[in-house]
């Protein structure tokens, strides 16, 4: 049962975090002009609303992008903030972009996206909100299931996000199943894997499961904006990154302090840069 829909949670600090590590990365792979593949595994609707009922049911974006809009200045950021204020030209925050949108933004006529969306109002969302023609390819599927087929990439050259709700506990599962699939099929591949820390214990098995796979090249980047609260609601969020572009640490060690102190919530947030694997 398909109950998560990303409009509740959408500009949140776990998205601020997921996107701005999104960015970075296919910045670095267009350095080359050689194409790429981007695979967005779970894409969700593309792009949402603030002001829309989901939204403001929470107003999680209060805590995320509401705070950073209009600071271009934040060290790090400038490439993200530069995106997010390009969707909203007027100057005033009212549309956040989900991961398919950001994609559609920043590749270039060579680069090609295949976008999974299992939810069937989302899929036909994000059809609405992607450009049409054969560059950006949204597929109403499993994504996971999807990827035995897609890799390896025709371009040879790939960004993988995985960005499951783990809403199904065997989505913790799954995400070890596909990473190790990918490292057989396309071992070259760089794979962006979001997690969430709701307990502590999970992601601790997570990383301890990642260690056993023997894929090499792993690093992590975490931001919690409150201490771990034992299975109350989402604290911390975290990116985990196989064949990182070489410049990717040294950014995200730049850009999570200030990041952290401008999310923070009563003085709780922290941040961790961990290499899981070396190469
Ligand atoms: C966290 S949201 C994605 C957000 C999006 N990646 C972004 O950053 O804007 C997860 C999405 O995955 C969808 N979903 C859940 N299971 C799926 C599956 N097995 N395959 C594809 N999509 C799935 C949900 O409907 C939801 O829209």
């Amino acid at each position: 049962m398909l109950s998560y829909r990303h409009g509740f949670h959408a500009g949140n600090f776990a998205d601020v975090l997921k996107h701005c590590v999104q960015v970075e990365i296919i910045s670095h792979l267009q350095k080359k002009d050689a194409a790429f593949d981007y695979i967005d595994t779970h894409a969700g609707a593309g792009k949402y609303a603030l002001a829309s009922d989901m939204a403001q049911k929470n107003c999680e974006y209060k805590n995320g992008i509401y705070r950073l809009f209009n600071q271009c200045d934040l060290p790090g950021l400038q490439n993200y903030l530069r995106l997010i204020e390009g969707i909203n030209p007027q100057g005033v925050l009212q549309h956040y972009p989900g991961s398919p949108l950001i994609a559609s933004q920043t590749l270039r006529p060579q680069d090609k996206a295949w976008l999974f969306e299992l939810h069937p109002s989302d899929a036909e969302k994000l059809r609405g909100n992607m450009p049409r023609g054969r560059q950006f390819q949204v597929r109403e599927e499993d994504g996971f299931a999807a990827l035995a087929s897609q890799l390896p990439s025709r371009s040879r050259r790939a960004l993988i996000l995985i960005d499951p709700p783990y809403e199904q506990k065997a989505d913790y599962q799954r995400v070890i199943s596909a990473l190790q699939l990918i490292h057989r099929k396309m071992a070259t591949a760089t794979v962006a894997l979001w997690y969430p820390v709701v307990e502590r214990g999970r992601i601790d098995a997570l990383e301890r499961q990642l260690a056993d796979t023997g894929i090499r090249n792993i690093e992590l980047f975490e931001l919690g904006i409150r201490a771990d609260a034992g299975g109350h609601g989402m604290t911390s969020a975290g990116m985990i990154v196989i064949n990182p572009p070489w410049t990717l640490r040294g950014q995200m060690e730049a850009l999570l302090p200030p990041l952290a102190k401008a999310l923070s919530e009563d003085g709780e947030s922290h941040y961790r840069c961990v290499t899981l694997a070396a190469e």
